[in-house]
């Protein structure tokens, strides 16, 4: 049987299905899930926490060096789990006070470099799945499957709002709208390593799509990728 694992970059913008969309292939495939978008949610987490003026960037530097995050797989839901310094975070890191302030620490040079490297360590075992903005483009650029996703910005808020909204009845839409737009803002018009389609990237535009429908639809992509792969 063949056993040749591939590593699998998806990038897109805010609550467009991403980690739903690597989760279920993850599964499919026995493949490890990464959600590089926690990295940042928990580096956000600990400079809040600590009262880090991420503006100085010798600050950020020796912040840096006391943090320390890994993934760990809860036995229980089988779902990939953050831990900042050994405390489990996964939880925390989702509120809309890490979402208000995450696009701002993570386009600091030296917070990006510092989950870069963490990420390209993992996926150097390949059969990585990884979801976030640059993983096509700077992580994972050579990436044997890059999937782009998009989806109606209406969509999107409204299917973060409803993930918010189960947590804190007193989150509005509007917030949630604000918060998106202001972060695909950032994200695309930053210096480092700003949010773009990867040359080679297939689009999936999900905003019709269920959650099964655009699993078929990867999982094509993916016989794909991998038969290319075997053949070269
Ligand atoms: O799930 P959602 O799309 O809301 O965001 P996320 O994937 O948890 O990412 C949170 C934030 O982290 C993004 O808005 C980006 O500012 C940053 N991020 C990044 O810069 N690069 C990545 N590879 C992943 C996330
Ligand atoms: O990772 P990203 O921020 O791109 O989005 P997500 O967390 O995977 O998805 C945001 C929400 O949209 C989740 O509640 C998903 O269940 C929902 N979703 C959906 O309703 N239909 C899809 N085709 C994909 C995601």
């Amino acid at each position: 049987m063949e056993t040749r694992k591939i590593n699998i970059a998806i990038d897109g913008f805010s609550s467009c299905g991403k980690s739903t969309m690597a989760k279920q292939l993850a599964k499919k495939l026995n493949y490890t899930y990464v959600d590089s978008g926690a990295m940042y949610r928990a580096i956000t987490l600990y400079f809040l926490r600590n009262h880090i003026d991420w503006t100085d960037i010798t600050e950020v530097e020796e912040a840096l060096k006391n943090i320390s995050l890994y993934f760990k797989v809860n036995s229980q839901t089988g779902i990939s789990e953050i831990h900042l310094n050994d405390e489990n975070v996964e939880y925390v890191i989702r509120d809309l006070v890490i979402a208000e302030k995450v696009s701002e620490v993570a386009a600091i040079r030296q917070v990006r470099e510092f989950a870069v490297k963490q990420q390209q360590e993992i996926g150097k075992q390949k059969g990585v799945i990884m979801d976030g903005r640059d993983i096509g483009t700077t992580v994972f650029p050579e990436a044997e499957l890059k999937i782009f996703m998009t989806a109606d910005i209406a969509v999107r808020v409204e299917r973060r709002f409803k993930e918010l909204y189960a947590k804190n009845p007193n989150v509005t839409i509007e917030e949630v709208k604000t918060n998106l737009e202001m972060r695909d803002y950032i994200d695309s018009n930053r210096e480092f390593s700003p949010l773009r389609k990867a040359d080679d990237a297939i689009i999936i535009d999900n905003t019709n799509l269920t959650p099964n429908e655009q699993l078929t639809k990867v999982l094509d992509l993916f016989k794909v990728a991998l038969n290319k792969n075997i053949s070269q």
